[in-house]
């Protein structure tokens, strides 16, 4: 018995060790973690359970059968977070560069199956130079097992990856297709062709990290909803997300213990600026709205006219949408569109209400928009928001101007409770552009133009520029003072904890992509 549990321990060792001490050595010196370093970090005190430690690859080409390692490039297994199931792989860089072979990808899936058979989120830490290149075709099947099982668990469990290293070619594809890509700044890069082919094809010169880094994901491209400073920071973002999130769509978000106070914040009177061309930031509303410290903010650098992220009002966690004024006078626009239907339709998966916070002018002008289709991006998010069935509360502060009224989660469209600050100016368009069409005729023949349209923008502003006539049809629930939204909205949510509405059976709906 005695030589049989060495056996044991010495295959246990052997794998703890991945490719060796030296490529371990090689991995901390570019500033990243071993996977398991990577498990211990994310995952509660000695909650880790292995599976598939003494898998090794099939392969015979090439002398392959000479190089084995225990585990086969990937760890993998479940575990806990603040006490919840998770499951987990972590690709082992040390082993092969973390490349996916047939076994590598068969362990991925098997995590995979478990989560979605049992009901619990699963984190893929990905750190990879892609299809291990011995392997051929069998490498690109395993890619496409994980692929499917991505869409299948997709809006079933939530499923968030994290880029700490290399993921190229159609390797991107999986965490593409998860709810949550987190990504590394300086040690991870996202590409589909890296910059040699990049180089060849388009004759560009571009470095890894211009083509396809933290920032480049993070601002220009929207790959990435979170980045960090280093794999710590990641693993501890992973954490904080999973806090807002349910285990699966069978259930809701676990909410925290909370007893109502006076919840009234005077501060909020105070953001919205008496000019209604100057910017604000609407993240001041949310701070002053939301329990303390509780905003987690998701691709905070990409498409900044729109805020998304998640927050706790009375201890219930929420998603928040908010038009920006800080930023192109929070207009939406092709990126904005397409950022907030995103993040719609996961709260909307997941059973996590919704809060809309609205002051938007319409929607962007200018043949850049019109070319690259601010018609069906925009339409993303009117689809989203009519389609969520969650509780959906608006608060609209200023500006709800035209088409975009009725996008951002209007009555119209299916929100529950509408409610609007003195402040708002709910119109087709704003009190310049609206005078200078309807009243074009009165102003030309003017003796002083200039004065004749301010006279005519004051008529029509004092007429349509307020929250009374949308109140008095019904499309407003209640004009509040700001002092008062966040008590308004913690009662709000707890009346709407037993909403169910149900949408038309269909196989599914033809979202404009
Ligand atoms: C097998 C690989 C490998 C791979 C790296 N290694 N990538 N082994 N298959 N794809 C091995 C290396 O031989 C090396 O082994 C070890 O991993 C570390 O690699 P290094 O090159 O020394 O590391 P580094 O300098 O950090 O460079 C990392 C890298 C580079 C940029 C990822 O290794 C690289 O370019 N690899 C190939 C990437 C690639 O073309 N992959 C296929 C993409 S196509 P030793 O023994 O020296 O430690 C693809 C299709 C997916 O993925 C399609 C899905 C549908």
């Amino acid at each position: 018995m005695s030589s049989k549990i060495k056996a044991l321990n010495e295959r246990i060792e052997q794998a703890y060790l991945g490719g060796g001490q030296a490529r371990i050595e090689k991995q901390h010196q570019k500033n990243k973690l071993t996977a398991r370093e990577r498990i211990h970090y994310l995952l509660d005190d000695n909650s880790f359970e292995e599976t598939g430690i003494m898998v090794t690859h099939r392969t015979t080409d090439f002398g392959m059968e000479k190089e084995q390692y225990y585990g086969d490039g990937v760890i993998t297994g479940y575990g806990t977070i603040d006490g919840r199931l998770v499951y987990v792989f972590a690709q082992d860089f040390t082993v092969f560069g973390g490349s996916l072979s047939e076994t590598h990808a068969e362990k991925i899936c098997k995590v995979m199956d478990l989560a979605m058979k049992v009901g619990a989120p699963i984190i893929g830490l990905n750190d990879s130079g892609g299809a291990r290149i011995q392997e051929g075709v069998r490498s690109l099947g395993g890619y496409a097992d994980i692929f499917y099982r991505n869409v299948m668990a997709s809006g079933v469990i939530p499923q968030i990856s994290a880029i700490m290293g290399p993921c190229a070619g159609g390797a991107v594809y999986s965490p593409a297709m998860t709810d949550f890509t987190m990504m590394v700044e300086g040690t991870s890069y996202m590409f589909v062709t890296g910059p040699n082919v990049v180089k060849t094809v388009t004759n560009e010169e571009v470095t890894s990290e211009e083509l396809g880094g933290a920032s480049t994901h993070s601002m220009k491209s929207g790959v990435a909803h979170l980045t960090a400073a280093n794999d710590v920071q990641c693993l501890a973002d992973i954490k904080k997300l999973l806090s807002y999130l349910p285990q699966s769509n069978r259930e809701t978000p676990k909410a925290l213990e909370y007893e109502l106070g006076d919840e009234i914040r005077p501060q909020l009177s105070k953001i919205v600026p008496q000019s209604p061309t100057t910017p604000y930031d609407m993240r001041d509303v949310i701070k002053g709205i939301i329990d303390e410290d509780s905003f987690f903010e998701i691709h905070k650098d990409y498409a900044e006219n729109i805020v998304v992220g998640f927050a706790r009002i009375g201890g219930r966690s929420i998603g928040i949408v908010a038009n920006n004024p800080m930023f192109l006078a929070g207009v939406l626009g092709v990126d904005s569109s397409k950022k907030a239907a995103r993040f719609t339709r996961f709260c909307d998966c997941f059973n996590i209400p919704l809060l809309v916070l609205v002051d938007v002018p319409g929607f962007l002008p200018g043949t850049d928009q019109e070319w690259n289709g601010i018609i069906i991006h925009g339409a993303k998010l009117l689809y989203a928001l009519s389609e969520a069935t969650v509780p959906r509360v608006t608060v609209i502060t200023r500006k709800a101007y035209g088409g975009a009224y009725d996008v951002m989660n209007s009555k119209h469209i299916g929100a529950d409770l509408n409610f609007a600050w003195p402040t708002a100016e709910i119109a087709v368009m704003g009190a310049k552009g609206a005078s200078e069409i309807i009243f074009r005729k009165e102003i030309m023949s003017a003796d002083d133009p200039e004065e004749k349209l301010k006279e005519k923008e004051q008529e029509y502003a004092e007429k349509f520029a307020n929250p009374w006539r949308a109140a008095r049809r019904g499309f407003i629930d209640e004009v509040i003072l700001p002092k008062n939204t966040r008590r308004k909205l913690i009662k709000a949510y707890a009346m709407l904890e037993g909403k169910k509405t149900k949408i038309p059976k269909k196989k599914h709906g033809n979202i404009p992509l």
